[in-house]
């Protein structure tokens, strides 16, 4: 299988870094193409993935944006949609990772006749986008032979939105199992004392800065907990956050948390700074769509509270495999954090639990195999290998297990 990859981004967001996993798996036969320069394409050139920066300049449209933006990015688009269908040439499919890069590749699609797959990984609501951007997307992904959706509930709010529901599938972000333990040069005690920690209570946010991802909710919800508390911010403003950035700082100094709060900006050493922390968070004020770092402090064996939306519904369970916290509520993240401070057999034996059912929901191989199998039955009409559905249009696995 032959495959272009279309992704706006220069940056290394989730799409991304889940794009990164798949076209390793095809890397003899793919190209990736990137619509400007930065760290996404220089990761993917040091992972020897062939990569093709196909714009410079950023797109102006937003996902907020409304009809005047969509008319101007449109003539910034044409250039783009040239030079994908002409690449197109030589592949079997158009794979498009991001909205923009959809629309881009649904007409660059439609000149050079390949099939256009695109791969889901945001929820489609107001919550998220403008009525124009729902649909823009919409129309575009109705074009595609397949639709990838990264959790039942992006599913669930692209049908709703109009997308044609038999076109798409339910495939969950795969990891790479053997990534902990392979990255972890250091101890927890040497990462812990090179972040000034020595016996406090640890609580770990690992997201880009963004208003949505609700940093500002573990920080209000840390004055609620015991002085020993402490948290790590993990992440940078990847897509022009740096306002929210800064109101972080400030929150900071405003509740007197100096002595209690680091930031570390975007690091590349996730599962070794999760080895790190008592507590992964994740808080997100409007449905997350997949939510990979919740699966990452599965898989780091450690404690995890999410935001109870979205995604991370069907990721945890709780009581089982974590903890759910309503989405904004500091207080109720509170009570949380501090149950599993005080509680550390309890929390070690529930991230015990939720590593095992990581490991097996989440397997990177058995998910890039699902996705090759989608690909042969969708573009070349192949027989699946391993896959069977169910009435959700979920190809990964079987629903029953979490009844
Ligand atoms: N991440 C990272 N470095 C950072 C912060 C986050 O590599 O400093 C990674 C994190 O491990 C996760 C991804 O960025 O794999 C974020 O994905 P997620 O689905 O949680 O959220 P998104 O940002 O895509 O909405
Ligand atoms: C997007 C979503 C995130 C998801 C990631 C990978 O960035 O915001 O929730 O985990 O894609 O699918």
């Amino acid at each position: 299988m032959k495959i272009l990859f279309l992704d706006q981004s220069s940056q290394l967001g989730g799409a991304e870094l889940c794009l990164l996993d798949l076209a390793q798996y095809y890397r003899k036969s793919c190209l990736v193409c990137t619509f400007s320069a930065g760290p996404f394409p220089q990761r993917l050139i040091q992972e020897n993935i062939a990569v093709e920066v196909l714009a410079q300049k950023s797109l102006q449209f937003q996902k907020q944006s409304g009809i005047a933006q969509a008319a101007k990015s449109l003539g910034q688009l044409w250039p783009l949609i040239w030079q994908v269908s002409r690449l197109s040439a030589q592949y079997d499919c158009i794979y498009a990772n991001t909205q923009k890069a959809l629309v881009v590749g649904a007409i660059a699609s439609l000149l050079s006749r390949k099939p256009l797959v695109y791969h889901l990984h945001d929820i489609l609501s107001a919550e998220h986008f403008s009525a124009l951007s729902r649909r823009i997307i919409v129309t575009c992904a109705n074009q595609a032979v397949l639709v990838i959706a990264n959790s039942q509930a992006s599913r669930s709010a692209f049908v709703s939105a109009g997308g044609r529901a038999a076109r798409v599938q339910v495939v969950y972000n795969g990891f790479d199992l053997d990534a902990a333990p392979r990255r972890a040069k250091r101890s927890r005690s040497q990462i812990r004392s090179n972040l000034g920690f020595t016996d406090q209570f640890v609580v770990g946010h690992f997201s880009r800065l963004s208003s949505w991802k609700g940093q500002h909710v573990l920080l209000d919800a840390l004055k609620l907990c015991p002085p020993q508390v402490c948290a790590v911010l993990v992440g940078d403003a990847l897509f022009g956050e740096k306002d929210y950035a800064m109101q972080l700082q400030q929150q900071v100094k405003d509740l007197e948390l100096d002595n209690r709060v680091k930031f570390l900006g975007f690091r590349s050493d996730i599962p070794e700074l999760m080895s790190a922390c008592d507590l992964i968070t994740h808080t997100s004020t409007v449905s997350e769509p997949f939510g990979r770092v919740i699966v990452e402090g599965m898989l780091s064996d450690r404690p995890v509270v999410a935001a109870a939306a979205g995604g991370a519904l069907e990721i945890i369970e709780p009581g089982q495999t974590g903890w759910l916290s309503s989405p904004g509520d500091s207080a109720k993240l509170a009570e949380i954090i501090t149950l599993v401070y005080r509680n550390p057999e309890l929390a070690s034996a529930i991230a015990k639990q939720a590593q095992a059912v990581a490991k097996e929901r989440f397997n990177l191989s058995v998910i890039n195999a699902q996705i090759d199998d989608l690909l042969k039955v969708s573009i070349s009409h192949q027989p699946p290998s391993s896959l069977h559905h169910n009435n959700n249009g979920s190809a990964c696995e079987d629903e029953s297990r979490r009844q």
